[in-house]
Formats: C-alpha cells, sequence, structure tokens
C-alpha cells in the first residue's frame, strides 16, 4: 500500500522506450509507480522526471527488492532473458506479475508456473501489451461466437515503426523458427512457412505465418486445439522472413546477435510521438469447424500507444482483484477488455460478408 491508501505497481525496464512511456502515464494517472531497472543512474533518471520512487537492482535476486509492492510490471525485453527470474521473485514475495511480452516460449514457460502461483495465491499474466490483449480478446471471442470452433486463425497488420527492444526480441527469438498449434500440441516449423489472404477491412492482403504468442495463449484462453497465426507484411519484409528463417542457426550465433544488437542501439529508434499517436493496428481472426466459419476484426490505435493503455488497464484491474494463477488478457478479464480501451472498434462479419475464403490462398490480392 502506498501513503494514500493505494496499491503499488513497479515497473522494471522503466528506462527502456516501452517502460519509460508506460512510467511517465502511470504517474499522470495517479499510480505514483516505483520505477525500477537495473541500470541505477538511468532509473534515478526516468523517476526524477515524473516525480516517483526509485529502486535498482537486477533480476536475478529481485525478490529482496519487491517490499511494498503489489504488482510488477516487467517491461524488460527479450523477456527470455528476465521473465523466469523476475516470475521466482513475484512467487517468492506474493507479489502479482504482468510483463508485455509477445514472445511464445516465455508463455508456455510461465503458463507452467500455473500450480505455484495458485499455491502462493499469485496472478500470472504475460503479454498485456498489443501483444497479446487484441488478438488474445478477439480469440475469446471468436470461441463464443462459435464455441465448438476446432481451428483458429489471427492475423495482423500495423502501421509505424518498432523500438530497439522489439528488434532485439525478434532477432534472439528468430532461431526458435516458427510455430503453430496442431491437435492441442506445439508444432516447430519455419517462419512464414504458410501464407493466407486477408482482409483487414480494406482491401486483400497476403500474410505469412509467424510464430506470436497466441499459439500459446489463444489454446490456454478457448481451448481450440489448431491455431495459426500471421502478419501481413511489406513483400520485401516477407522475403526477409523466409530468409531468416533459413538462416535461422546462423541468426542464432551470439556473436552475429552480439552485433545486431550493437546496430540496433546505434541507429533504430522507437516511433515518434506523432506516429504513436496517429497510426493504427488491425487485428483479423476466424473461428471454424468444419464448413462453418466466423469472422471478426479489431482495429486498434498504434501498437506502442496501445501497450501503454492496455498494459495500464491489465495493472489497474490486477490491482483491484484478478483471478489466481497462470492467466491470459482474456480468461482474467474476458473478450470485451480490449473495447475498454479508446479507439478500438470490434465489428462482426457475417457469412455472406466474408471474401476471402481458408482454402483460397491465391485469391485475388493488390499487385506490390
Ligand atoms: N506487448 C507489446 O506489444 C510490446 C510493445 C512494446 C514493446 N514490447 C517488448 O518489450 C520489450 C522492451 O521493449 P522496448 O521498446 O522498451 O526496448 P528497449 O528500449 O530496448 O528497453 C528494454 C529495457 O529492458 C532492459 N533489459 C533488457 N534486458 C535486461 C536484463 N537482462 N536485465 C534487466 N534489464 C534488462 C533494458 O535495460 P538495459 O538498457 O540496461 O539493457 C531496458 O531498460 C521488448 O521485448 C519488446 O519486444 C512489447
Amino acid at each position: 500500500m502506498t501513503d494514500d491508501g493505494t496499491d503499488r505497481l513497479l515497473v522494471y525496464g522503466a528506462y527502456g522506450y516501452t517502460g519509460r512511456l508506460i512510467v511517465e502515464a502511470a504517474a499522470e494517472r495517479g499510480f505514483d509507480p516505483i520505477a525500477a531497472g537495473r541500470d541505477p543512474a538511468r532509473t534515478r533518471g526516468v523517476a526524477t522526471a515524473h516525480d516517483v520512487p526509485a529502486r535498482s537492482f537486477k533480476v536475478r535476486g529481485a525478490e529482496s527488492h519487491l517490499g511494498g509492492v503489489d504488482a510488477v510490471l516487467n517491461c524488460a525485453g527479450p523477456f527470455s532473458e528476465t521473465a523466469d527470474a523476475m516470475v521466482d521473485a513475484c512467487l517468492a514475495t506474493g507479489t502479482d506479475y504482468l510483463d508485455i511480452t509477445g514472445e511464445l516460449p516465455v508463455f508456455e514457460r510461465i503458463r507452467r508456473r500455473d500450480s505455484d502461483a495458485q499455491r502462493e495465491g499469485v496472478t500470472l499474466l504475460p503479454g498485456v501489451g498489443f501483444d497479446v490483449v487484441p488478438t488474445d480478446c478477439l480469440a475469446a471471442h471468436l470461441h463464443d461466437r462459435l464455441p465448438e470452433a476446432d481451428h483458429l486463425s489471427l492475423a495482423l497488420e500495423a502501421e509505424g515503426g518498432v523500438s530497439p527492444g522489439t528488434l532485439k526480441t525478434v532477432l534472439t527469438g528468430l532461431g526458435d523458427g516458427g510455430a503453430i498449434r496442431r491437435d492441442g500440441v506445439l508444432r516447430h516449423e519455419r517462419v512464414a512457412a504458410r501464407t493466407r489472404v486477408v482482409d483487414f477491412g480494406d482491401g486483400l492482403r497476403r500474410a505469412v505465418s509467424i510464430p506470436w504468442g497466441d499459439v500459446s495463449t489463444a489454446y490456454h484462453t478457448t481451448g481450440i486445439p489448431d491455431i495459426e497465426v500471421y502478419l501481413s507484411a511489406p513483400s520485401s519484409a516477407r522475403a526477409g522472413m523466409k530468409l531468416a528463417s533459413y538462416l535461422g542457426g546462423g541468426l542464432d550465433s551470439e556473436a552475429v546477435q552480439r552485433g545486431l544488437s550493437w546496430l540496433i542501439d546505434r541507429y533504430v529508434d522507437g516511433p515518434d510521438t506523432e506516429t504513436r499517436t496517429s497510426g493504427e493496428a488491425r487485428v483479423w481472426g476466424e473461428a471454424r469447424t468444419g464448413d462453418t466459419r466466423v469472422v471478426s476484426r479489431i482495429r486498434t490505435p498504434e501498437t506502442y500507444h496501445f501497450t501503454v493503455e492496455s498494459a495500464l488497464l491489465v495493472a489497474e484491474k490486477v490491482l483491484a482483484d484478478a483471478p489466481i494463477g497462470y492467466q491470459t488478457p482474456a480468461s482474467a478479464f474476458g473478450p470485451e477488455l480490449v473495447l475498454e480501451l479508446e479507439g478500438v472498434e470490434r465489428v462482426d462479419l457475417e457469412a455472406g460478408e466474408v471474401v476471402e475464403h481458408a482454402s483460397s490462398p491465391g485469391a485475388t490480392v493488390p499487385a506490390e
């Protein structure tokens, strides 16, 4: 509890691109967050700028720094390097854990801590940013529309740039290759091994399969056994993804990763304020069984803007009351959660309105 009786949120990774935006918005909204990170000077810098307390510590051994904290919002990615230790610390101290990961293996590992979390009375809720709030809520909504569905496809299309942290996270994950879910089991395959034609609401787009977090989370949320996630990207990026997946082993080498991380730190800035304000993202989803099929779409503000808003909305809810154990955004708060965020719209398509078809990947798409 803080002096004024409210529950306390600690934002770890507070001086990163996204962490800084979250601390700023949290301070403005009266959360009185604790800004935390591994570098003492940079952590103090953010805390001072927003007049909030600072704590500096490494993720390993974090439990001795969580006194008086009710929930941790971990913004320090790649989460493959920070989530396990922070989850351990949260379980040891009875602190709720949230993060903004989109990394499939991280979701799978946190899911396996469910019984520990149940025993300790802790909520573990990774993926409270653009990954995976809109897609997870759409998955739950489609499942409500077609409860007997045995196949779920989700697709994303986003405008705007990416931050250094996101690029590094993608880079770190490339060596793992792609993944889909079949009969409830994760199957590994190449990134971009599958192509689909998707209508996000303004014409047909070609999208390729990616190992998005929903391959893990949507199964937990809906129980649908077959799941694929697609990304609509310009043709140059699609070719790059295919190339990267063939080079997977090479990209995974530590020396290559270190060199690319260095380049990213120097040459990549996150999206500026104007891009964050004006951009938007689109999510499409289809649930089906046999010939029966339902399709819905969601439009959201730009992904980093969305992440700040959704992370704080979920943090507020978890601080108030949340189911214990491992949760996804929609398993904890239902499919309508995403509609509580400003600027989000959801549309359900009726059978006659669906133009593209699951079995017609060659459907006409605009020339590129
Ligand atoms: N869910 C979403 O839609 C969404 C949206 C935005 C970002 N993200 C993800 O969030 C992560 C952060 O993104 P960003 O744009 O804020 O990146 P960023 O600017 O590079 O910031 C990353 C932060 O994490 C810290 N960090 C990294 N590894 C660490 C470790 N092993 N121990 C302690 N701290 C560590 C960094 O501290 P140092 O500088 O000291 O390394 C820095 O404070 C990325 O994984 C990104 O993919 C997800």
